[in-house]
């Protein structure tokens, strides 16, 4: 397994765990009624930890290590591949308080940009890594 599906696998785990406990905090009250008092949407900070933060990004991890050896290639850029995990991990801390507090003007907008711009770079590097085969 090379370091970046490693990162990317153990990162996804991390973002199970928080997600499956903010999920807890939304299945109780007090701790729904705590949640919702930030004035956002918590309910939507637990479905992207869970489906970015843990599966799609357990799909990277996975990718990152598979798809290269299926075309019998190499990955295209690892430094790329770094890059898209830092994009996709800080987006999506951005993005989840974004929602939680109902921050429209910049969490939200600037989250879902670094996220869009990561998942970007991910397709680019793949790409390019089934182009060397
Ligand atoms: C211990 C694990 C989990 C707990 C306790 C939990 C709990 C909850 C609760 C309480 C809600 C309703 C939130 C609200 O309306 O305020 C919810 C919604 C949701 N959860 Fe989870 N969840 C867990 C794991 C997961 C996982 C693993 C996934 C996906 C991989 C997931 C995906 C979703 C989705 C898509 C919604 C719908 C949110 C929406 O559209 O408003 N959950 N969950
Ligand atoms: C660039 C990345 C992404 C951005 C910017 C983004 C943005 C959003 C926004 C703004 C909403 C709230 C929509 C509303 O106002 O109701 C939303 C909801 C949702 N997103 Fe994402 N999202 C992204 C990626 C993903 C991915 C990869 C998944 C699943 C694998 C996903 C699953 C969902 C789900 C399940 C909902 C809740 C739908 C509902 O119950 O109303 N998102 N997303």
């Amino acid at each position: 397994m090379n370091r970046l599906t490693r990162l990317h696998v153990v990162t996804s785990l991390v973002w199970f765990a928080a997600g499956s406990v903010l999920g807890l905090l939304l299945a109780w009250e007090p701790s729904r009624t705590w949640a919702y008092g930030f004035g956002g949407r918590p309910s939507l900070t637990h479905v992207h930890f869970q489906l970015v933060g843990f599966v799609t990004q357990m799909i990277f991890g996975v990718a990152y290590h598979v798809l290269p050896t299926l075309s019998r290639g190499s990955i295209h850029s690892y430094p790329l591949g770094y890059l898209h995990f830092f994009l996709v991990n800080g987006g999506l801390l951005l993005f989840g308080a974004g929602f939680w507090w109902g921050n429209l003007d910049l969490l939200l907008p600037g989250g879902g940009l670094l996220l869009f711009a990561g998942f970007a770079l991910f397709l680019y590097n793949i790409g390019r890594s089934f182009g060397q085969a």
